[in-house]
């Protein structure tokens, strides 16, 4: 296919360290030793990040504009803390289709940095996100019903002990479906200040 006609399914995320990471590995090891017969697509480790925006298929040629648009919007902003607390799953009534462990953003940088992207992506010709910005780690999609909600009462009984993670980069990725899962690939990583 000529490059120019190529698309790239890409996203703007915060990476988590090894030892986040790890921490949410375990509550997931736990919950998969519980109900080892519920059925769910479990977010592999190294794959564990908090989405700003998703972008879906974008042109390879149009890669590069975002990639400026986010260098713009992050370069200049401080790094900031969050804190990775709580469980839940979407829809909150109803057949669960993915569990997540929940942000709070108490010193509103987040909110401030997802602004600054959207504006920086709005103003290279990127459509804003229709729907609010509600962060959250998405750590299992559901897809068969049986033991569904079973997994998601177990999820949010056993809870997720409060836990402060500082922001310092925003990276530009790229996601490849496959039967095997999801492969990222970092485009560009932009250092908070
Ligand atoms: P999620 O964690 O809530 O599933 C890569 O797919 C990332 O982009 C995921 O973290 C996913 O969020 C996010 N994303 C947001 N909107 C999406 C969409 N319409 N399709 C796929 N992923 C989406």
């Amino acid at each position: 296919m000529p490059k120019s006609l190529e698309s790239w399914r890409v996203f703007i995320a915060i990476e988590l360290s090894r030892d986040v990471r790890h921490r949410i590995k375990r509550h997931i090891d736990q919950l998969r030793s519980e109900l080892p017969d519920v059925r769910a697509s479990w977010v592999r480790e190294e794959n564990l990040h908090l989405t700003l925006k998703f972008l879906g298929d974008t042109p390879v040629d149009r890669v590069e504009a975002i990639s400026k648009a986010l260098a713009a919007a992050a370069g200049h902003r401080p790094t900031f803390d969050i804190q990775l607390a709580g469980c839940g799953a979407f829809p909150p009534r109803g057949k669960p289709n993915v569990l997540w462990i929940g942000i709070e953003d108490n010193s509103g940088g987040l909110k401030q940095l997802h602004g600054e992207i959207e504006d920086a992506c709005a103003a290279a010709g990127f459509a804003r996100d229709s729907r609010s910005f509600h962060p959250h780690l998405t750590i299992a999609r559901l897809r068969q019903p049986p033991g569904a909600r079973e997994l998601a009462h177990l999820h949010e009984t056993i809870g997720f002990a409060p836990l402060d993670v500082t922001a310092t980069e925003v990276c530009l990725i790229r996601s490849e479906l496959s039967s095997a899962g999801s492969r990222y690939t970092i485009l560009a990583r932009n250092k908070l200040q």
